[in-house]
């Protein structure tokens, strides 16, 4: 199949980029590199010998949208172009509204223009809302997300199931990521965000190289087992996998019509301090930490009912804590400043 990837430069897009290629699917990936660069799709053509058509580009630019459209015939999409900082959105609502939400109707016009039917969306575990129970089902209600980010996930879902209503052709596909970390076993990809990283394992694995001096646990007093956060942390190759299943769903289900959503994530919490264990002891690395204040919007705990994305996709989470510390470990080591120094 003939794919478009936007936020294909980006860091679950690289991922899902190489399991693409490495199942034979033409990619051709459009991002504007705003959190991103080059770099990442270099690597993947060297590792697969393959090509990757790459435009450099805004979800928001129609023309733009509508060059990579008349100049492919796609037989899908997988939407991750986002802005996706928690904390920033409630600086910056505005913008994540505009790219996230905006951003998303621009590309689902585009699709409709050009008669492309089969869309895949990045969707999150914060869609619940902090009111809902765990484990996390995909029948329990769309929620009211504590941030504007997870706002626009809520936005885009909906937008999806009204455009189905009104699209009789149209299918998509949301799947709601819960904690994608670690890197492909190779060390040639990773996690690099540009500035201060706003996720646990980046922000780690820097501690670790010795590019920032210790980690803040936020909040060292929630109801778990030793007062830290519970998350369903996933090896990013295995939510990568969960894309080309989703894709593959799609085209063994011809008569599938109208949105459906999947929950990938292991099924299982795991803590902060579990985290900072098991990196140092697949690293060999002590990570000097200090328990912070809790963060505004933080849930306690939550993890994923996956059984869905089991018994529909054919989908399991494979890989474990020990190999996503290890691949992060080797990432971050082999590639201590990240894509930048090329
Ligand atoms: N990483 C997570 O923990 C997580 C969890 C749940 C959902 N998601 C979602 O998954 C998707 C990918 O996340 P990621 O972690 O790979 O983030 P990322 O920032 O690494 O990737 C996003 C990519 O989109 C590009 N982009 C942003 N705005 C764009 C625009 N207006 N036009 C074109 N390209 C644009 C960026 O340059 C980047 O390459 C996002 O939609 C995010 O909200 C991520």
């Amino acid at each position: 199949m003939k794919v478009l990837v936007t936020g294909g430069a980006g860091y679950i897009g690289s991922h899902t980029v190489l399991a693409l290629l490495q199942q034979d699917h033409q990619v051709v990936v459009f991002d504007n590199l705003c959190n991103a660069s080059e770099v990442p799709l270099a690597r993947i053509e060297a590792m697969t010998g393959k090509h990757i058509e790459f435009f450099r580009g805004d979800i928001r630019d129609v023309a733009a949208l509508d060059a990579v459209f008349g100049a492919h015939q796609f037989d899908a999409v997988i939407h991750f172009a986002a802005l996706k900082a928690v904390g920033e959105s409630t600086q910056k609502p505005l913008a994540y509204y505009q790219t996230n939400v905006h951003g998303s109707v621009c590309l689902l016009e585009a699709m409709q223009r050009h008669q492309v039917t089969d869309f895949i969306f990045s969707s999150s575990a914060t869609v619940y809302g902090e009111l809902a129970i765990v484990p996390y089902l995909e029948s329990m209600p769309l929620g009211s997300p504590s941030s504007p980010y997870g706002a626009t996930k809520v936005m885009v879902e909906r937008i999806m199931a009204d455009y189905a209503a009104a699209n009789p052709e149209f299918r998509g596909v949301s799947l709601r990521y819960f904690n994608p970390i670690g890197a492909h076993e190779s060390g040639n990809l990773g996690e690099d965000p540009k500035g201060i990283p706003n996720n646990l394992l980046p922000y780690l694995a820097q501690v670790a190289v010795g590019r920032r001096t210790h980690l803040s646990v936020f909040g060292g007093d929630y109801p778990t087992q030793d007062g830290t956060c519970l998350r369903d942390y996933l090896h990013v190759m295995d939510l990568a996998e969960g894309h080309t299943a989703a894709l593959n769903w799609l085209a063994d289900h011809p008569q599938q019509r109208g949105i459906e959503a999947f929950n990938l994530g292991t099924g299982q919490g795991v803590s902060v301090l579990d985290i900072i264990a098991a990196f140092e002891q697949a690293s060999g690395v002590p990570v000097p930490y200090e328990i912070a204040p809790r963060r505004a919007g933080d849930l306690a705990a939550f993890w994923a009912n996956a059984d869905k994305a089991s018994t529909m996709l054919g989908w399991q989470a494979k890989r474990n804590l020990t190999q996503m510390m290890h691949d992060t470990w080797r990432w971050q080591s082999q590639n201590p400043s990240g894509y930048s120094e090329e």
